[in-house]
């Protein structure tokens, strides 16, 4: 490895050469007078390092961005050439510095960092692009240098850019278009040059937690969404969902043979042997008043109908999940009425197995899961359904014993426990065909004595949107798993363009599960770090999206804010909206977009979303683009429940940096 070396000072004059003492003399007279006259006696440039200015402002896709160290704290280190000074960042990364116009240029070397190549994953996953812009005093950008794409083991590459006349510099880290993986990106030897102000880095925008749904009103409202779907003969348990001071009572008209709701607590359960479709009047009472939904029960092959509602373990306990921790999730998903809304799914993600048994083969819960069926019937005897874990190999991701060979055997075993979903991941497979490998799953659930939700989580691998379906799956990851970042969140969510022929009732692409509340992927849990837009904009586009919606916090820890944000009914209806139709990105900018979505009645959802992490700006969605005619059309802000008034021809709202305004459009 050799080291980066300053530039060389000027070589001696060689040996044997008179220089003409006069010729210098004026020669440096006049470079001096030329100088003095074209600075105008201006006081020498200044140089200062991007790791002066501070690590804490760039962000990263992943972990936290270091000064003179790479992400992983090691010593910079591209392509075998070791760097004293610089930033180590993950893609996605940005930051923003403020320049007053007289700043000079901006040099850096850029590349991959070396850590990267320690495993052979890392060494051909990770890729990168760097990219220079700069804005001028109206904040309009202009692209100054891109690095285009680069790789593990890539020598490093010189950017050196004149800065004059700009106001700002953008530093930007893309993933190149494969997702973050192993992007570990490093600015070597990255310094701006200046006369005048220092430059200074921006912070990105961040406001403190917002409430902006009003409570529920105390009348009832019915919330569950208007279809459901079983198969003949397998056990049903719908429970109505309504917001509104209790005591409530509930009346279903039209329920058909084989079913009966207990009136005080809304279940619906029972068995329907024959196919069919059963239009039910659902009712809700307080002594304020009375609520009325129409509920479509549609017996037949298809279930799953809307997008399923629930918690799930993985990304706040991870490995560390006890049934204890299920149990205290389920109990706070009634007692903070989340149920109301239409929560349901309280899902076990990896680390609860244990061995199987050596003579029968059937598989056992490990120590922290004393009995997996007295923990079903719990969380039934809450109202609420169930759901587990298991992968297609021979172990879980986690290192627990996998269902490879024991497809039918464990899929019949967590029927007789009494569990409703089933999460099947991916690792230990490489080398199946997963049509194959997730059919023996898909078969074994339709041969089950209950509805089971077939969740296919094998990270988007050989597009499963294309054959999920086919073989019984009902929803399927898209990408690879989220974290809480911006860069993760947006990558995902937006990235989900072009996917929404895919997606109907029964079959859904799944862009994963939430990150608001407390994330941690272990028993240490912190605050999730996207910033109160980001979160509304992470839970506006995922029901625009009609996603799956799992909840990754500890609900028992839930706060006010993020407790608000996941009981907004009438931003939970557009992802439950019975016609299942997947939002489509409409319009783009460098820093906009614009995603909407047709529902049942003709209105129109559509997410005005700013991508700039910095600065508000405006977003318009013209009425023309939702295929609207001319003519005025009412606009509701869903989050804030409230009429903007009436509007033709487009609609415009001033947006926060990483935020979203969420609108329907009515006829
Ligand atoms: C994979 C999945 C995650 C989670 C973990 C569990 O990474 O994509 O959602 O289930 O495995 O180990």
């Amino acid at each position: 490895m050799n080291k980066y070396r300053r530039p060389a000072p000027p070589r001696p004059a060689k040996k044997g050469q008179k220089p003409n003492k006069i010729f210098i003399m004026i020669s440096l007279s006049l470079i001096l007078a030329f100088s003095l006259i074209s600075s105008g006696c201006r006081k020498p440039a200044s140089v200062v390092y991007l790791d002066e200015l501070g690590a804490q402002h760039v962000t990263a896709g992943w972990s936290e961005t270091k000064a003179n160290k790479s992400i992983d704290g090691n010593p910079l280190s591209v392509a075998g050439q070791i760097f004293d000074r610089g930033l180590g960042t993950h893609a996605e990364s940005q930051c923003r510095i403020k320049l007053d116009g007289r700043a000079i240029s901006f040099r850096a070397l850029v590349g991959i960092d070396d850590e990267v190549k320690k495993t052979q994953r890392g060494a051909e996953r990770a890729s990168v692009e760097f990219i220079v812009s700069a804005r001028d005093q109206q904040n309009n950008p202009t692209v100054l240098w891109k690095s285009g794409l680069l790789k593990a083991g890539d020598p490093a590459r010189e950017v050196n850019v004149r800065l004059k006349g700009f106001s700002s510099l953008d530093l930007i880290v893309t993933d190149a278009g494969d997702g973050i993986s192993y992007d570990h990106a490093d600015w070597c030897q990255a310094r701006i040059e200046y006369r005048g102000h220092q430059p200074e880095p921006v912070k990105p925008y961040a406001a403190e937690p917002y409430i902006l749904t009003p409570p529920p009103a105390p009348e009832p409202r019915i919330n569950s969404p208007k279809v459901f779907g079983v198969r003949p003969g397998s056990p049903f348990l719908f429970t109505i969902a309504a917001t509104g001071e209790r005591p409530m009572t509930f009346a279903a008209e039209g329920l058909p043979a084989g079913l009966k709701l207990d009136s005080s607590t809304g279940r619906i359960t029972g068995f329907i042997d024959k196919p069919g479709t059963h239009q039910v009047k659902l009712i809700a009472r307080n002594k304020l008043g009375t609520a009325e939904k129409m509920l479509r029960i549609q017996v037949g092959d298809t279930i799953c109908l809307t997008p399923p509602m629930g918690w799930n373990s993985w990304n706040c306990w991870a490995c560390s999940v006890t049934d204890e921790n299920v149990r205290q999730s389920a109990r706070a998903m009634v007692e903070k009425g989340l149920i109301n809304y239409g929560w349901t799914y309280i899902n076990i993600d990896d680390c609860w197995h244990g061995q199987r048994d050596p003579k029968t083969g059937e598989i056992r819960s490990n120590e922290k899961f004393p009995d997996m069926k007295a923990l079903a019937d719990y969380v039934h005897s809450l109202g609420l359904k169930i759901g587990l874990y298991t992968d297609c190999g021979p172990k879980t991701c986690a290192g627990y014993e996998g269902s490879e060979g024991h497809e039918e055997q464990d899929i019949m075993t967590y029927a007789k426990w009494g569990y409703d979903y089933v999460k099947i991941d991916w690792c230990y497979c490489e080398g199946k065909d997963p049509r194959v490998a997730y059919k023996l799953f898909g078969d074994a659930i339709r041969r089950a004595p209950r509805d089971i939700i077939f969740s296919i989580c094998n990270w988007g691998r050989e597009n499963p949107w294309e054959w999920g379906e086919s073989v019984g799956g009902n929803l399927w990851r898209t990408t690879g798993d989220i974290t809480d970042s911006w860069a993760s969140m947006a990558g995902i969510g937006f990235g989900q363009a072009g996917l929404s022929k895919y997606a109907g009732p029964g079959h859904w692409n799944d862009p994963d599960m939430l990150v608001v509340g407390k994330v941690g992927w272990g028993p240490e849990l912190h605050s999730t770090n996207l910033t109160t837009d980001e979160q509304y904009t992470h839970i506006s586009l995922w029901c625009l999206l009609a996603a799956p919606l799992l909840i990754g916090c500890p609900i028992e820890q839930i706060d006010d804010f993020t407790l608000n944000l996941l009981t907004n009914a009438e931003v939970l209806e557009l992802d439950q909206d019975p016609l299942g139709r997947q939002a489509d990105r409409i319009a783009e900018g460098s820093d906009y977009q614009v995603w909407a979505r047709e529902l049942e009645d003709g209105s129109k959802a559509v997410g005005l979303f700013n991508l700039d992490a910095y600065d508000h700006r405006k977003v318009r969605v013209d009425f023309s683009a939702l295929g609207l005619g001319s003519g005025s059309y009412r606009v509701r802000d869903l989050w804030r429940q409230k009429d903007l008034g009436n509007f033709s021809n487009y609609f415009e709202a001033e947006v926060a940096p990483h935020g979203v305004v969420l609108i329907r459009i009515f006829r």
